[in-house]
């Protein structure tokens, strides 16, 4: 649509634009040709090129699922709300401006907060007195649903103490593609079912605490060079696009966000990377098209910080809110604020879509039940001093007051985190020596990885350095430590209450020492334990020369040579791994005088209580590994690209290998892993007998029948520029982002030289009127049928040894076709079984864990190719096997989808046709005529979204009171 803005600067501003566009023929996301694609469907697609197809309009939420309640509330609410008032939920303030590390506008008039948006995915950052949980990696060793919802609980219930809206968290983006990916440990497994599953109980236990969870990041963003461009800057670089097929998408990294939308998660954070060359945060396929549309998202998108990079493409390709409010951070400028309040009034951005965002915002708020869970004085921190008394607008130094409460929101939550660290602790080798009786002469442990820091838990900013024992990895995922015990202490202590003798040595090059005491302690028969990291984290740190990205999968410090020294003296050596990632552990994995393997991951605040309950037996390990660990870093094949790849524009990361990350790679590439995917022992031994499948009836897999309505809109504009221009009646604030006009007049309000040009926004864009819904959408989550169960599956699990011990039984699928993975994880659970005592394994397989994704018909559908079960205790050790019996299951793509066999009675459920149809978008060939319109960047956009509130010079701060600098950080970057 063209759109002659000069015309529209007259007074008589339509506001609401004419909106007849039709939707352009839809078009399945490419199946990108890769020459070299090691998966065959991300070879042979109907689509060659990397691009990202435009899908509009942006659909607007109507309360699907059980969203209903939420959204006759928001409708209330929003009808309420003026221009401005509106825009203000969609706005950050900027970076620093207020208290939270996100904080969008507030709406006195209605009494609304300021919304406080605050990190982290493991416990609440940049505050005191609040706990440390376990990574996501490590709660995702446990295999525990219960303790995944536990987590996500007490972290919720802090942060809402805290007086926080949102946790900045759970992530399944990335989702560990390459071992060496920066913040993996951020999130939960390369897996996409394992990952799903823990995603979606923690969503529930933050937003069951009465905080809105963002789970982040939308999408492909599995790497940290060059996620924003540079590094280094200078290069110039735009962001890294990673290019993915349609399949890929759907059936490895689309998966677990379909779990968290499904969960009820109301909030999702888009990521820095471009996907198929278009940016995420302006992404219509991505976010239009597979999040609103087919996922059935009904909460909002909120940017990564300064991932925003247009106004109003952005704001038509789905993006509902941007943070940290500012451009870049600190430039006064913003692409939302100001200019959409303007991009409104000129009909570039229509109301129905700015209505669309805030009640999207405000359905999200009362969703998870905001009015019910409010604290006084909130937020009752400040991320940017831990002083009590400090500058409420940080940056500005302004409004100097009391910002710390210190509020201890702590509770119990020590003692669960103990207990899920110790859960989450995988016992990789033993062959005798642990548990450790308590009665050894001598106890001696030996590295760095076991002590305390010498500058503190929390002596490095965003824990941005590998000093002392392992508990948390660097970057914005991060909290600050309440306390951390070390193993150091914890041993020492439990071998001291036994009357025990304890000696260590934590220089890891004290070669000699370590040699001498090693040898005493093998002498009189004691046990030599070893403590090793590897570390990682987001690429605004660089920690070793490692950018975020780890350079290599060896464990740090020489650890090595450690334990080369260490067990030519020591033959009762046992290894304790602290890691963000899998790590190579060739040069002592085989030896015999190594009689114990630990992976203890990255086990927050209770890391040493967590591991002394391990090694002594207090708890028997139970956690199983969430990814594979190879002896080579080759044998993964996907690696992290490290160099620019295509001169001065941006790097492209094609995901050849499709579904074949992590374990799916090692089977299909014939390697052996050194500990496989799931694999975890325990001081017991278990056996797996009795086999059962049981089939069930399930409603036929149909299409969502109908249409949404048209868009909504709430309230009415004026078109009146004065009632919209900063009031006088408000203190302006230096640098702070508001949603205010400078002028009556638009353009001169705009700032932008630029304005009023023609432009052409991509067709569709403005089309207000009813939309077909897509064959696998209906519902957040997607289509509600693929969740039907189609079997259950059982096992009879025995504990064959003498003491009571957890067994994860796992569920794997192989679905048969001649591209399909050889096993695929479908479900899981941890059993807590006493010694001789049998237990039933009992699992689900829904439509979904059966079917594939058929590009052509944008759709899931389960093939004709026999489908193999098999129930084991890792991804290799599956004893228990057979067939599904798929009679009468209608099978193929394009068949109209997986519906289901006579034998199965169906019935039509409320709201779904009878028979499956086609998706409405078509198969047909992408149109990417108005491709280039998806990815217009600031410096292209006629939207002229450089204006700036910068009104006058930054004042100093009051006498005596120096603004202090943050924290240092790479100049590559920032901290947020
Ligand atoms: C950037 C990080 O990518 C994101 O995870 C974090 O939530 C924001 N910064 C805010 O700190």
């Amino acid at each position: 649509m063209t759109i002659m803005r000069t015309l529209l600067l007259a007074a008589a501003v339509p506001v609401v634009f004419a909106q007849t566009q039709t939707q352009p023929a839809g078009s399945p996301f490419p199946s990108s040709t890769y020459e070299n694609a090691t998966d065959p469907r991300a070879q042979a697609g109907a689509v060659s090129g990397q691009t990202s197809p435009p899908k509009y309009p942006s659909p607007w939420g109507e309360g699907l699922g059980d969203w209903d309640a939420a959204y006759a509330q928001a409708h209330d609410f929003v009808s309420q709300l003026t221009l401005t008032e509106k825009v203000n939920l969609t706005t950050g303030v900027g970076w620093q401006s207020e208290k939270c590390v996100g904080n969008t506008g507030s709406i006195p008039r209605l009494g609304f907060k300021a919304l406080c948006m605050q990190d982290s995915p493991l416990g609440v950052r940049f505050a005191d007195f609040v706990s440390a949980f376990p990574a996501g990696g490590t709660i995702a060793a446990t295999w525990d649903r219960k303790l995944f919802y536990q987590r996500g609980y007490g972290m919720g219930s802090e942060h809402k103490e805290k007086g926080i809206d949102a946790q900045l968290g759970p992530v399944v983006g990335p989702l560990g593609r390459q071992a060496a990916g920066g913040r993996n440990w951020e999130g939960f497994s390369p897996d996409p079912v394992l990952a799903g599953i823990a995603c979606a109980e923690t969503v529930k236990g933050i937003q069951d605490a009465g905080v809105m969870s963002t789970t982040k990041h939308y999408i492909l963003n599995e790497q940290e060079h060059f996620r924003q461009g540079a590094p280094p800057a200078s290069l110039g670089l735009n962001a890294l696009s990673s290019n993915v097929d349609d399949v890929t998408m759907h059936e490895l990294y689309l998966w677990p966000f379909a779990d968290a939308v499904r969960a009820g998660t109301v909030s999702i954070m888009c990521s820095y990377n471009q996907i198929n060359n278009s940016q995420a945060c302006q992404n219509s396929y991505t976010q239009n098209y597979l999040l609103k549309n087919e996922l059935g998202f009904q909460g909002f998108i909120m940017s990564d910080w300064a991932a925003t990079h247009s106004g109003v493409s952005s704001a038509l390709a789905g993006l509902d809110q941007t943070m940290p409010g500012d451009i870049a951070f600190n430039s006064g400028t913003t692409y939302f604020g100001t200019n959409l309040t303007i991009a409104v009034l000129n009909g570039t951005v229509p109301q129905w879509r700015l209505d669309d965002m805030a009640v999207r915002i405000i359905a999200a708020w009362y969703y998870v039940d905001r009015p019910g869970n409010q604290v006084a004085d909130a937020p009752n921190f400040s991320s940017w001093t831990s002083d009590t008394d400090g500058f409420r607008h940080y940056y500005q130094s302004l409004d100097y007051q009391r910002v710390n409460d210190h509020i201890d929101v702590r509770g119990n939550h020590g003692a669960e985190i103990r207990a899920q660290a110790a859960a989450g602790t995988v016992l990789l080798k033993n062959t005798g020596a642990l548990p450790l009786s308590g009665k050894e002469q001598l106890t001696s442990v030996f590295g760095e990885d076991a002590a305390e820091n010498p500058l503190g838990p929390n002596g490095c900013s965003d824990r941005g350095c590998d000093e002392g024992t392992l508990a948390m990895g660097w970057g914005s995922g991060t909290a600050n430590f309440p306390y951390l015990v070390t193993p150091l202490e914890a041993i020492k202590a439990e071998v001291l209450s036994n009357g025990g003798s304890f000696e260590s040595v934590t220089d890891n090059y004290a070669y000699s020492t370590i040699a001498a005491l090693g040898r005493r302690t093998a002498q009189v028969g004691g046990a030599c334990i070893a403590f090793g990291n590897a570390d990682a984290g987001e690429g605004y740190i660089t920690v070793d020369n490692n950018t975020g990205d780890r350079n290599n999968l060896t464990i740090w410090g020489d650890f090595d040579l450690l334990v080369a020294n260490l067990t030519a003296q020591c033959n009762n050596t046992i290894v304790v791994l602290h890691t963000v990632g899998p790590v190579i552990t060739n040069s002592f994995v085989d030896n015999p005088n190594v009689t114990a393997i630990i992976w203890a991951g990255i086990p927050g605040q209770e890391s040493g209580n967590a591991i002394t309950d391990i090694l002594f037996g207090k708890v028997n390990p139970g956690g199983k590994l969430p990814f594979t660990i190879g002896s080579s870093r080759g044998e993964y094949g996907t690696e992290i690209l490290y160099e620019p790849n295509n001169g001065n524009n941006s790097p492209q990361d094609n995901f050849e290998e499709g579904i074949f990350i992590d374990y799916r790679a090692f089977d299909k590439l014939g390697e052996t892993p050194v500990f496989e995917f799931g694999l975890g022992l325990s001081y017991t031994t278990f056996s797996y007998s009795d086999l059962g499948v049981q089939a069930h009836s399930a409603p036929a897999y149909t299409a969502p029948s109908g249409n949404t309505g048209p868009a909504p809109t709430y309230g009415t504009v004026s078109n009146i520029t004065s009632s919209y221009v900063f009031p006088a009646s408000i203190d302006r604030i230096w640098n702070y982002i508001y949603p205010y006009l400078n002028s009556t007049s638009l353009s001169v309000s705009s700032g932008d030289p630029a304005y009023g040009i023609n432009y052409t926004w991509p067709a569709g864009s403005y089309d207000s009127s009813s939309q077909p819904y897509v064959a696998a959408g209906g519902a957040p989550g997607g289509n509600p049928r693929l969740y039907d169960v189609l079997f259950t599956v059982t096992a009879t699990i025995t504990n064959t040894g003498d003491v009571v011990g957890d067994e994860v039984a796992q569920l794997y699928v192989n679905l048969g076709g001649a591209d399909d993975a050889k096993v695929v994880l479908r479900n899981f659970d941890r059993l807590t079984i006493q010694p001789g005592a049998t237990a039933t394994f009992s699992a689900d397989i829904t439509r979904r864990d059966l079917s594939n994704w058929d590009s052509a018909s944008q759709n899931w559908f389960i093939s004709s190719a026999t489908k193999t079960i098999f129930v084991g205790s890792s991804s290799r050790k599956l004893p228990l096997t057979t067939t599904l019996d798929l009679s009468g299951i209608i099978t193929g793509p394009g068949s109209g989808g997986n519906g289901t066999a006579p034998v199965y009675p169906s019935s039509s459920a409320s709201g779904y046709s009878s028979s499956a149809t086609s998706s409405g978008d078509g198969s047909s060939s992408a149109s990417t005529s108005v491709g280039s319109s998806v990815s217009v960047s600031s410096a292209s956009s006629p939207t002229g979204y450089s204006s700036s509130f910068t009104t006058s010079a930054k004042p100093s701060g009051p006498a005596g009171y120096s603004h202090s600098s943050p924290p240092a950080y790479s100049p590559t970057g920032y901290r947020a």
